[in-house]
């Protein structure tokens, strides 16, 4: 693992962004795996200028996103969707056809699933970003005894509905299943970028990175990757 620790996260953003503007500019047919949540929202915001500016074209980029919740359709604030649309993709050229996220409103959740790892399989993704959640999850691949490889369904522990209701009018408005790419899928990724900002991710940093590689702490799987990069600012490294 390469662990690069920044003073602000303004350098850390400025960084992820240029990571991936080098990698596209390199292959513009670049695969990405994208991420939602408060953490990649500053790394987007950089994409977007990047973007104004010239410096990168997503034309002929495709991105998969990580999981989207079950039930919540795009048009509705809270859907991953949403957020990808108003944060990123309303404001590049990526062509709306290439940007696929798993389909939470889909009639047939085992289909949508298979379907999902179906388009990851014929486009290996270049570079995935992850955020951690504050139980080790990466995308939703909460703690477990046992996780699943491919795309699928998974039911929200009570923790990370709790750190999302935030988001949500009341808790009874927090979906209570989402579909999510698994650890497989996650794994299979070229490179990693996984991203932690703030004092509340310093102990699962830690634990991740210099804990027991175990299904407990999902994210500390990318121990055993290849090629995985990890950008933290000075709090969530706080502990290493
Ligand atoms: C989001 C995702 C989640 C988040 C994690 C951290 O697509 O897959 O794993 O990355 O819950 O969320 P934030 O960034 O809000 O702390």
């Amino acid at each position: 693992m390469n662990i690069r620790m920044f003073d602000s996260r303004e350098e850390l953003d400025a960084f992820a962004a240029q990571f991936f503007i080098d990698k596209i500019n390199r292959k513009p047919q670049a695969t990405l795996g994208l991420a939602t949540g408060s953490t990649p929202i500053g790394i987007y915001e950089n994409l977007v200028e990047r973007y104004r500016k010239g410096d990168v074209s997503f034309s002929q980029v495709t991105t998969f996103n990580l999981d989207e919740y079950v039930g919540v359709p795009a048009s509705n604030e809270q859907s991953y969707a949403y957020f990808m649309k108003n944060n990123l993709f309303g404001h590049i050229d990526l062509p709306v056809d290439r940007a696929f996220l798993p389909n939470g409103m889909a009639d047939d959740l085992q289909a949508e699933c298979a379907h999902y790892d179906g388009m990851m399989a014929g486009q290996p993704i270049d570079i995935q970003l992850l955020g951690i959640g504050h139980n080790g999850h990466i995308g939703f691949n909460e703690p477990d005894e046992a996780l699943q490889g491919g795309t699928h369904v998974v039911t929200l522990k009570q923790e990370t509905r709790d750190a999302n209701a935030r988001f949500f009018a009341s808790m009874d408005d927090v979906p209570k299943l989402a579909i999510t790419m698994g650890v497989g899928s996650i794994m299979k990724a070229r490179t990693i970028m996984l991203v932690a900002k703030g004092a509340d991710k310093a102990d699962i940093i830690k634990q991740a990175l210099q804990g027991p590689i175990t299904t407990q702490c999902p994210a500390s799987l990318l121990q055993a990757h290849p090629d995985a990069l990890i950008l933290l600012d000075r709090e969530a490294g706080g502990k290493l």
